[in-house]
């Protein structure tokens, strides 16, 4: 006979019959390789089974009552015992009987007079059964912890790593200390008012995050030059643009993150840089962070300024409506404006 070992457990066999001759013979089939209990009334059953759980029972049909299918149904309604497989024995196995039995929750019949080589089969097959299904729900379920966990660790690395880059942008200007957050920051608080979903939001804060990343390739002169830049100047630094775009288009799993970059300097009238795209062809993310870095920047201190007063910002921020920016997220940064009372949403240091 093939082996019961499952693990490294002996299965716990539960057959119970009124003709001992047939206890007999089940205890000399399974002694060998289970621990089997036998027993000979549908009432012994049912009291053994409310203190024991059995991997399998083996249930006569045919027993003064409880018969068969009573045990079944007192099994089904039990929670502890529902999952406990159970095989009924039985003489005559009419098609209305096994139906009932199936429908009752029934894992298999066998007949009467049995084989002992088709009952040790049939019972190997559904212990085997039994024991993959638990061992690979719980394969599973291990494994897909294991995969949320290693997910989890990517996403964090490739925050910080987007933080770290930021920051090193951030840190070439003397005066643009934090520029990148905060910009990231209002760029979301404008983005969620407009109805992005929590994922856009998430996307949005990293291209924010990473807008102005070409400045990495800028010379330090020209960033922290504290007078106004000669025409040169300006042409070199606008090239961070198409630089942030050109690093970030390795990221092929988040082609955003270039555009971002790329597009952030466009106006809505047509005449940003460095394509020259209108309206709606400028990306809607860039058209939001354009809306935000503006407003950094005229919240910042400067080499040569102080930071702008909150009605001058505010004006800025009007008349650029539909020329500068996009008139619905300059509207709502205008509505943000008005809400902060205090004016504290500005850098702070
Ligand atoms: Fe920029």
């Amino acid at each position: 006979m093939s082996d019961f070992l499952f693990g490294d457990k002996r299965p716990l066999i539960l057959t119970v019959d009124d003709d001992e001759m047939n206890l007999l013979l089940m205890k000399r089939i399974f002694a060998k390789e289970a621990d089997i209990t036998c027993l000979n009334s549908g009432s012994n059953a049912l009291a053994w089974l409310a203190e024991n759980d059995p991997d399998i029972v083996l249930l006569d049909y045919h027993m003064p009552a409880p018969n068969g299918f009573d045990i079944l149904r007192s099994m089904k309604a039990d929670e502890r015992l529902a999952k406990i497989p159970v095989i009924i024995v039985t003489g005559d196995i009419e098609a209305e009987l096994e139906c009932e039995g199936f429908m009752l929750g029934a894992t298999d019949f066998i007949r009467k007079p049995f084989m002992p080589a088709v009952v040790q089969e049939r019972v190997r097959r559904v212990l085997r059964y039994e024991y993959l299904q638990e061992h690979l729900e719980s394969e599973v379920k291990r494994q897909t912890n294991l995969a949320n966990q290693r997910l989890a660790s990517i996403v964090r690395l490739y925050n910080e790593t987007a933080f770290a880059l930021a920051k090193a942008v951030d840190a070439k200007d003397a005066y643009t200390s934090g520029h990148s957050e905060r910009v990231a920051k209002y760029s979301c608080m404008i983005a969620e008012r407009s109805g992005a979903t929590k994922k856009e939001l998430e996307e949005l804060y990293t291209i924010a995050l990473l807008h102005d990343i070409g400045k990495i390739g800028i010379p330090i002169a020209i960033i922290n030059k504290p007078a106004r830049l000669t025409d040169e100047e300006y042409r070199i630094m606008k090239t961070h643009t198409t630089q942030g775009y050109n690093i970030l288009h390795i990221i092929e799993e988040m082609p955003k993150l270039a555009d971002g970059a790329r597009s952030h300097h466009e106006r809505y009238d047509g005449n940003g840089y460095p394509d020259h795209v209108a309206g709606e062809k400028i990306p809607q993310y860039a058209r939001i962070i354009s809306v935000a870095d503006a407003y950094d920047a005229m919240t910042s201190r400067r080499s040569y300024r102080a930071a702008m007063p909150q009605a001058r910002v505010r004006s800025e921020i009007e008349k650029g409506m539909g020329t500068q920016f996009d008139p619905a997220y300059a509207k709502i940064m205008l509505q943000l404006i008005d809400e902060d009372k205090d004016y504290t949403m500005r850098e702070t240091q």
